[in-house]
Formats: structure tokens, sequence, C-alpha cells
């Protein structure tokens, strides 16, 4: 079994400390063999170019059509593509600002600064800048801050920025909003999978695990020969993005092509990670995605992940099992499944992959 790990195998670089110093080179570290570097030409794929965009505005109304056909978009969306964008959801646009503009603002304090929240790949949370532990690993252009909303035993202020001043009251509502979002998209998606409405929530256990990622891609002089972000399917159970507000950078894979996603104002990109998909027994599915970077524009963006109570054991419902389509997964719980991605880092979908029983 895999063991966490106390340190860090080579010493941190801060990606943003090497853009700032670098002008038309970087370090080969970073530079992606060539089948894995971005590909611009290759973003538009049968004339589709952007995942779909929902509107939520009448999800709870009285108008049974209108909450039908958003349902069905979303059991499209989601078997289709894994991944949708979702307007009208109920956030307050002020608080996606104030929510981005603290982070942005947290990522311009002085290094010395960031620097006393560092992390490890013991827990993760806090300012870090690579993901896995392999030594020699090649690296992704980013750094991050990684930090706990949800269950309460994991939620340590301490761990938080105590700046910008504003950082935990606006986290703290931004957690709760979320949450509260998430859930209303778990009933929809239990529904469209035929189970009762609180069937998938109820799978998540009875405290789910709601963390935050909030990456920070500096501008890079080479673009062309490194990713922000590595190919990957988020582990946990549901995403909910925030992208930049000025800048593209995420991709979505669609068949053996990669469509750059055009975040619509004020949207959450929403996507489906690897714990739905084995809870879904693959009738839903995690997508691949990765993110590239550009030479005259930073971005940032706030990756909330909702995801099932971090130890009990999370496999295909019952309810969706026939004789002809048996469990394609075993039993694990997330806290296990995890470590996969924490040791090795982002791989594709490799390990949702490799967990399929043999039938
Ligand atoms: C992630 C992620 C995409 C982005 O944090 O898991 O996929 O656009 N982020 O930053
Ligand atoms: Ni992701």
């Amino acid at each position: 079994m895999l063991k966490t790990q106390t340190d860090w195998p080579e010493p941190i670089i801060r990606v943003q400390s090497l853009s700032e110093g670098c002008k038309d080179s970087i370090p080969e570290r970073y530079i992606k063999p060539p089948i894995d570097r971005p590909f611009v030409q290759n973003s538009c794929y049968d004339g589709i170019n952007n995942i779909p965009i929902i509107d939520l505005g009448g999800l709870n109304g009285d108008d049974l059509d209108v909450r039908g056909s958003i349902l069905k978009k979303i059991s499209e969306a989601c078997r289709e593509w894994g991944f949708f964008q979702i307007v009208n959801h109920g956030v307050s646009h002020d608080l996606m600002d104030k929510a981005r503009e603290t982070w942005r603002e947290f990522f311009h304090l002085p290094m010395e600064v960031k620097q006393q929240y560092a992390n490890s790949p013991k827990t993760y949370e806090g300012y870090g800048s690579r993901l896995g532990i392999e030594k020699g690993a090649i690296l992704d252009w980013s750094d991050y801050y990684f930090l706990h909303y949800s269950p309460f035993s994991l939620k340590d202020y301490n761990k938080w920025p105590s700046s910008p001043p504003s950082c935990r009251e606006v986290f703290d509502e931004y957690g709760r909003e979320l949450v509260k979002l998430c859930g209303r998209l778990m009933k929809v998606l239990s529904i469209n999978l035929g189970l009762e409405e609180e069937k998938l929530k109820n799978a998540f256990g009875d405290e789910i695990g709601a963390c935050m990622r909030i990456n920070f891609y500096p501008k890079c002089p080479r673009p062309e020969l490194t990713l922000g972000l590595s190919s990957h399917s988020d582990p946990g159970g549901m995403t909910m993005l925030l992208p930049d507000d000025q800048v593209a950078g995420l991709q979505v894979r669609k068949f053996h092509h990669w469509i750059t996603v055009n975040p619509a104002p004020y949207a959450f990109i929403v996507n489906i990670g690897d714990q739905i998909q084995v809870l879904s027994n693959a009738t839903y599915k995690s997508v691949e995605h990765r993110v590239i970077v550009n030479s005259d524009k930073e971005r940032v963006s706030l990756a909330f992940f909702y995801n099932p109570k971090s130890d009990i054991p999370i496999e295909p419902l019952k309810d969706l099992l026939t004789p002809e389509r048996p469990a394609l997964y075993p039993p694990m719980t997330f806290d296990e499944y995890r470590l996969f991605i924490r040791m090795r880092g982002p791989c594709g979908k490799s390990q949702v992959e490799s967990m399929k029983s043999p039938i």
C-alpha cells in the first residue's frame, strides 16, 4: 500500500519566482514531452467549441416543465461531457468576485509571507508548487493553495492565510454557499440516475468532505512547451470551478481533442470526479482535463472539491447493478484512493481505469 510521505523529494521552487526571473526560456524540468504539449489548432471538435452552459434558474421553482428541461440538460451533459457550466446558480456574483480577488491578492503578497504556509505531502494543506513526490518528475507551471472546509474536524483556521484580512471570512461564506449548491446538484444527479433524490448524497456519508485548491498560473515565456496542470481527472466526487474572469486556460478532453473552455460570465464549471464514476458504476464518467498557460497573463482559479466522507468504503450503488452490469469497481475509501494522485501527481485517468474489477 502507498504510504504518505512527510517531505518533498527536492527543494521546492515557486513557479511565480521562476516566472519573474525568466525572460525567454523555462527550466527543463517544466518542459513536457512533445506528445503532452498543448496544441492550439486541435481545440475545436466538429464545430463544438465549448462545454454545455446550463441555466439553473427555475430548478427549484413551480414550473415542472422548466425543471424537467433543466434535469434533462444536466443528464445529457453528465453523460456526454462529464463537464458543464452553470449560470443562475444562486451564489452571489459579489461573493464570487470577492473570493477570486482575495486569493489573487494572497498570491501577490511578498514571498516570505506566503512561505509561512508552505505545505508538505503529508496533508497538502497550505501553499504548494507540486503534486506528487516522485524525484525528478517533470513539473507543472503553477503554484497553489490547498485547504479543507469540511468535515469540521479538518477545518483549521490556522492553516488558512490570515492575510488578506478578509480571507477567512470570505472563504467561510464561499464554502457554505458551495456546499449548498453542490447538495442541490447531487439531488439532480441522483434523480437523473433513477434513484431516490437523497441516495447519492447519502452514499457520501454523514459528513461530506469539502476542500479547495486555489490555482495560480504565472505568466510563462514558453507556453507551447509546458502545461499549467497536466491531464488528470479529479479524484473526488464533484468539482465546482470558479475560473479566472479574464483569461481562459482549462481544456477538457473530448475523444482525442482538447476543447478550451470559454467561461460564461459568473458561471461555475462543474465536473464529475472519480468517486461519482465509481458510485454510478460508470454511468457517469469523470473526464480528463488540463490547463494551458500563456505568456502575457497570469491566471487564478478556485477549484472546490465536494467529496465523500473520507473513511467509508465507496463502491457502485447496489440499486444500479444488474446481472448484465455487475459492479465494475471494488470498494475503496476516498482516503486510500486519493493517495495515488498525491504520490504520483496528475496522470490522466490511469487510476480509476486501473481499479476496474476483472469480470
Ligand atoms: C483542478 C483543476 C482547472 C483550472 O484544480 O483540479 O482542474 O482551470 N483546475 O485551474
Ligand atoms: Ni481538476
